[in-house]
Order: C-alpha cells, then sequence, then structure tokens
C-alpha cells in the first residue's frame, strides 16, 4: 500500500515571492522555502528535477537554500501543491474532529500532517465566522458541546480539544461518599467541559487525543482539577497519557506556555520527551512578524495603509490612554509591584498574547519612533500565533478587532500543534494503519514530513 503523503496549505493556493526580503516575515522565518513548498507538494528532489528538466545537483542547492530558483519552478510546486490537496482531502491519513474549536488552530496542526477534520464543534458565533471563513465549508459546525450526544459524532481516529480549565468539585464527590452512590472521576469532572470530553472520548473511543490548556492547568485548585482530568484519562478511560509543557517561544517570538496532554488507546511507545525542541532562546525575533512599513508588502486596510503600507494611526495609542498606562506602572512600581505594561521593538519577544488584548493592549506595545506606542494590528497577531506562516495563504480575519484579539488572544500557537501533531503522527498511523503498514513503509510515510 502507498498511500500519498502529500500536504499543502489550507486551500492548497501558495504565495511566492521571487525577491528575497531579508527582515520580512516572509523571508526571515524560512530562507529555503523552496524545499518547505516541495515537501508540501509531496515531490522528490529527483521529481522535482523532472519536473523543471534541470539536474538534482541544482534542486538539493535549491533545497539547502544554497540559490533561490526562478519564479516558473515555485509556480511548478504551486500546482502540484494543489493536486495533492485534492489527494490528501479524499484520501487522509486519519480523521479528526475538532472540539471547542475557536478559530481552527488546532485543525490546522493535524491537517498540517494529513488529517481530515470530519466534526466541529464551536459556539462563539464570531469565532464560527472566522472558522468558516478559513476552513472549506465541508460540515456544519455543531454548537454547544454540553448539548451533543456523543452517538451524533462521527466516527473519527483523534480527538482535539483545548477546552476552558474550571475547578471540580470536591464536595459533590464527599456528597455522593456520604450518600453511599458508587463514584469515579468521571463523576468528579461531571458540570465541567473536561466531562463533556471525557465522555465524548468515552463513547467515541478515538485511537487517540490531544488536549491543550493554559500552564496553571497543572496547578489550578491545588492540583485538583489535574489530578482528576489525568485519573480520568488512564485509570477510568484506559488511555496511556503523557503531557508536556511547551514554550512557543521557540517557533514564534511570543513567551506562552501551554500544556498539552496526549492520549493513545493503546501504548505505542508515545513519549513527550523524545520530542526534539529548539531552545525558546533561539526562536525568531518579534521584526519577523511586524508589518516592515517600507513597501515591501501590500497594504491591507484598515490594517495597514498607502504605498508603504503604514500601519494605520488608529493602532497608535491614544495620548489619554498611553498616559493612563503610564501613571498605573508607575503607581504598582512605586508600591514594589511587578506589574508594567510590555514595550517592545523589533529584537525582543513579545508576552503572552491573552484575550483582553482588545482592552488597552498593555501586554504588548510596539515602539514607534517619535511616536506614542501602538497595539499589534490583527495582521500581525495572526502572525504571532503562527496562523500566518511563510507560503501558506493569509489567514481570513473577518470580524472586528475586538473579537479578531479575541480570538488569537485565545488560540493555540499553530507550529506548536504542528510538532506536536507530527511527533504523535507515527503513533496514530501504528493504530489505524497498523494491519497494512510494514515498519519500513510506517517510517517512510512519517519520514515524508
Ligand atoms: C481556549 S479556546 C480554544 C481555541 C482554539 N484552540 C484555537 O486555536 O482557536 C476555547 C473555545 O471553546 C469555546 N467554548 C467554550 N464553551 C463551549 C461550549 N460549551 N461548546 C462549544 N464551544 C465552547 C469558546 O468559545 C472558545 O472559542
Amino acid at each position: 500500500m502507498k498511500r500519498a503523503l502529500k500536504k499543502v496549505s489550507r486551500t492548497g493556493k501558495t504565495a511566492f515571492r521571487t525577491k528575497p526580503r531579508t527582515g520580512s516575515f516572509l523571508y526571515t522565518q524560512s530562507p529555503n522555502r523552496f524545499s518547505e513548498v516541495r515537501r508540501k507538494a509531496g515531490l522528490s528532489i529527483g521529481e522535482v528535477a523532472d519536473l523543471a528538466g534541470c539536474n538534482r545537483r541544482t534542486v538539493y542547492r535549491w533545497d539547502k537554500g544554497e540559490i533561490i530558483p526562478r519564479k516558473p519552478v515555485f509556480d511548478l510546486l504551486e500546482k502540484n501543491a494543489v493536486f495533492a490537496l485534492k489527494d490528501s482531502a479524499d484520501d487522509p491519513l486519519f480523521t479528526f474532529i475538532d472540539l471547542f474549536a475557536g478559530i481552527g488552530g488546532m485543525r490546522m496542526g493535524f491537517e498540517a500532517v494529513g488529517g481530515k477534520c470530519v466534526f466541529t464543534s464551536e459556539w462563539n458565533k464570531y469565532a464560527q465566522e472566522t472558522y468558516q471563513k478559513n476552513f472549506l465549508p465541508d460540515h456544519r459546525i455543531a454548537g454547544d458541546i454540553t448539548k451533543i450526544e456523543a452517538e451524533d459524532i462521527p466516527d473519527h481516529d483523534v480527538l482535539l480539544a483545548g477546552f476552558p480549565c474550571q475547578p471540580f468539585s470536591i464536595a459533590g464527590v464527599s456528597k455522593k461518599n456520604a450518600l453511599g452512590r458508587p463514584h469515579g472521576f468521571l463523576c468528579e469532572a461531571q458540570g465541567t467541559l473536561f466531562f463533556d470530553v471525557a465522555r465524548i472520548i468515552a463513547h467515541c473511543r478515538p485511537k487517540a487525543f490531544l488536549l491543550e490548556n493554559v500552564k496553571n492547568l497543572a496547578s489550578h485548585d491545588r492540583g485538583n482539577t489535574f489530578r482528576v482530568i489525568m485519573k480520568t484519562l488512564r485509570e477510568e478511560l484506559g488511555y496511556s497519557v503523557d503531557f508536556r509543557i511547551i514554550d512557543a517561544k521557540a517557533f514564534v517570538p511570543q513567551h506562552r506556555e501551554r500544556i498539552f496532554i496526549a492520549g493513545f488507546r493503546k501504548d505505542t511507545g508515545f513519549r513527550f520527551k523524545d520530542l526534539c525542541l529548539t531552545s525558546p532562546g533561539e526562536g525568531p525575533r518579534l521584526n519577523s512578524i511586524l508589518h516592515p512599513e517600507d513597501g515591501m508588502e501590500q497594504e491591507e486596510p484598515p490594517y495597514t495603509l498607502g504605498p508603504n503600507a503604514k500601519v494605520a494611526d488608529r493602532y497608535t495609542l491614544t495620548p489619554k490612554l498611553w498616559n493612563y498606562l503610564q501613571r498605573y506602572a508607575e503607581k504598582h512600581k512605586a508600591a514594589g509591584n511587578g506589574f508594567g505594561f510590555g514595550l517592545v521593538g523589533g529584537g525582543d519577544t513579545a508576552r503572552t498574547l491573552s484575550a483582553r488584548y482588545y482592552k488597552d493592549g498593555s501586554e504588548i506595545l510596539v515602539k514607534q519612533k517619535g511616536k506614542r506606542p501602538r497595539r499589534l494590528t490583527p495582521r500581525e497577531c495572526a502572525r504571532l500565533m503562527g496562523f500566518d506562516q511563510p507560503g501558506r495563504d493569509r489567514f481570513r480575519i473577518p470580524v472586528s478587532d475586538t473579537q479578531a484579539y479575541k480570538q488569537f488572544g485565545n488560540a493555540v500557537v499553530v507550529p506548536v500543534v504542528e510538532v506536536v501533531a507530527k511527533h504523535m503522527l507515527s503513533h496514530i498511523l501504528r493504530l489505524t494503519h497498523y494491519a497494512y503498514v510494514t515498519q519500513p513503509e510506517q517510517e517512510t510515510m512519517v519520514a515524508a514530513y
């Protein structure tokens, strides 16, 4: 059996530039963009050499980023990438469901390794709007997960959920004890959104799952929340579970720590510690996501305007807000508190973008020469969260700035999910394709990513 392992961007279209733009978003993150696009188009070095009518050595040099090929070569890859998307949509490596989907950060990460989304649940109408605009409307988005019967969810291999964190009621358990009623950890989680995740796992028995949450989940409610979650997943649902806190700083210029909990129906040997990550200190800096404002980027109203695509004035803080933030920071400094705004430049890394960024933007304020600082634009937020990546279509932002800030502030960092998905892939395949994929075939499939 030989399955196509060709993966491309969400829409299959790829934006290319022929001219390197040092310091710009597209260029700094990926000097050997050719290699990235070639892999997404699912072509080997030899296949590209045949298609482009040149020798393999030249293709190797393109691949290593030693020389940059001409535009027609990229056009050729783009054409193949479109076919590859069709392949992967019709013949996915595995299927998954996207719960608490937000704007689809988890979905993007798992699509990138060959998964196909077969069910989505998200109840916020603005998040639904963004989700719908960015992903092919292959299925209707379901709303409130607490109202959805597990029997109505289609079969799937992998369950994804970035559920909100809530405390579990110990009181409820004690009462059950007092009444002499049997109870399990699942009972303990009743009334929380984790309970809904657990009941769907219990019914659908996916081969694997990935849950994502804030780092504090581990210490929330003095560790009780995490204890219930792990015991439910391991002891009650019988999954082999591992977790890891990952800082997105290695992938995007933002310090953002999130906990990832991966589970497999059988112990496939999956261990998070085997996932090699770049050191956070070596991650990209803000100049890779800020608007260059030098004409190298096309204007994108209302974020950037004019021939040089300058950031619109609406993002510069008003004198009133800037004075207020400075006074507030001074007051707290005098009282010995750490509160302050985060003033950053191109060489820095941002603090965590939060869902409340729309309020005053204080956690990430961009310095401006001779001007008051400004907020990030929603487009910059899309880049900061890895929703916009080099060589891919721009993420569509159909909502107001306020909603966009909330959505990106709530989201996962896509490249982080991608590496986790990549790390999980061979283990997912072991459970989904076990019967008919030999070990060497599996290694080849996985190596293609
Ligand atoms: C932390 S965010 C997840 C963001 C997502 N991982 C992303 O990358 O955009 C949690 C999401 O769960 C949604 N949500 C909360 N309660 C829900 C419910 N009962 N049913 C469906 N969605 C819900 C929220 O609207 C929010 O978008």
